[in-house]
């Protein structure tokens, strides 16, 4: 399944959760956890000997450790200026841009020594983002400096480069979505009124989705999840979005549960109603190292398995503008990668549309 770039007024259900493969032990999971998270990072073999070095192997003490060795980096790269600019130097360019570039490290050691006390001291998430945020920035004004004297290289080129890599690992893993500590799955919302371009965040990292509920959190692990190849242990969740025509606002139901709305003014493409509504599952592939990303799908399990081992989304609903729950019928199926992720879609007993999704990423047919 795909998002669609061209439709801009389609709604994009993922499944939030269908079958789970059976449980790691705990060991295993930990270090697939901290593996897992350092596919997503801008120089994923940085992180990996990191998680090796530092013995890290939640995405919390791995964020931890990446911050730490971002702000001793800096710290290194601040006493290397220094050092030069000891000695004394007659080219006053080069001279005006040291001292740019002390400043730069000097200001991101700060920000990243904020970012260590945001992590200790379980400070907001956006705050932690922030700092590190503003870390990047800073490191950026040493090179900046240089690249407008052509011609004058600059003596910390290496150190200002290690350390871009180093705080843009970190704040990889400060905003990677597990970041949560444990690989349960989460029941999350996401929006963008533009296509992914410029907005859009998860859960209430920024304005936008309102919670209303105070007994279903947007963000929460699921821990009922389903266990691979037992059809008596298959667990659904049922999700529910529509339209309050008074106000405009777009709602969001868990089980019996209103869990809050994504107000009008977000949207105006969607300010009467959808031209296509989506269901299915969606993964991020940066093609890490170079192969597709190992990320599940589902249960991890092409759809021809069938039920009690691939995920699957059932009982589907479109509401008319008579507020009217009308079953979906004639739906078109669509994989990306099918030899990645697949879907295969069937009609059930009393004529009901469903469909099977999803699979394991990266494999022989996926390389
Ligand atoms: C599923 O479980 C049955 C026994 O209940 C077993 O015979 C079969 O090999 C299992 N299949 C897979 C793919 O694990
Ligand atoms: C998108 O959302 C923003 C709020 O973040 C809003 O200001 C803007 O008008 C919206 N754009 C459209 C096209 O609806
Ligand atoms: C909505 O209800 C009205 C009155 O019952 C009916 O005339 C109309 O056809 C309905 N619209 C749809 C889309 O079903
Ligand atoms: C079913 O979908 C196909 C294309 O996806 C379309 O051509 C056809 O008209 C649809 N049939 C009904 C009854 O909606």
């Amino acid at each position: 399944m795909t998002r669609s770039t061209a439709q801009l007024t389609t709604l994009l259900f993922l499944a939030a959760l269908a079958v789970a493969s059976a449980k790691p032990r705990s060991a295993r999971r930990s270090l697939d956890e901290a593996t897992a998270a350092c596919e997503f990072v801008t120089v994923p073999q940085l992180c990996t000997s990191l998680a090796a070095k530092s013995g890290a192997t939640t995405v919390p003490t791995l964020t931890m450790a990446a911050v730490n060795e971002a702000a001793v980096t800096a710290q290194e790269a601040k006493v290397t200026v220094e050092r030069i600019t000891a000695a004394p130097i007659t080219d006053a360019k080069l001279k005006a841009n040291l001292d740019v570039c002390w400043k730069s490290f000097s200001d991101s050691v700060d920000t990243l020594q904020n970012a260590k006390n945001d992590l200790q001291t379980s400070a907001p998430h956006n705050q932690l983002v922030t700092h590190i945020s503003a870390a990047i920035t800073y490191a950026g004004h040493c090179n900046d400096a240089f690249s407008q004297n052509p011609g004058l290289a600059s003596p910390v080129a290496d150190i200002t480069s290690i350390l871009k890599k180093l705080i843009s690992n970190s704040l990889a893993l400060a905003v990677y979505p597990e970041l949560y500590g444990d690989i349960f799955p989460r029941f999350f919302v996401y929006w963008t009124n533009d296509s992914y371009q410029s907005t859009g965040c998860y859960n209430l990292y920024c304005s936008g989705f309102i919670q209303t509920s105070n007994s279903v959190a947007v963000g929460a692990a699921i821990t009922t999840t389903s266990t691979y190849n037992d059809t008596t242990l298959q667990y659904v969740i049922r999700i529910m979005v529509w339209k309050d025509r008074k106000t405009g606002n777009w709602w969001l139901q868990q089980g019996t549960t209103v869990v809050g709305y994504w107000p009008s003014f977000l949207f105006s493409n969607l300010a009467s109603s959808a031209t296509m509504v989506e269901f299915g599952g969606e993964i991020v592939n940066t093609r890490p190292s170079g192969f597709h990303t190992a990320t599940q799908m589902g249960s991890g399990h092409l759809a021809e398995e069938g039920f009690g081992r691939a995920a699957y989304i059932r009982s589907i609903r479109v509401v008319d503008p008579n507020d009217t729950l009308i079953p979906a019928r004639n739906l078109s199926y669509y994989a990306e990668a099918p030899n990645c992720y697949d879907v295969q879609g069937g009609v059930d007993d009393s004529g009901e549309s469903f469909f099977y999704f999803g699979g394991p990423g990266r494999n022989a047919r996926c390389p």
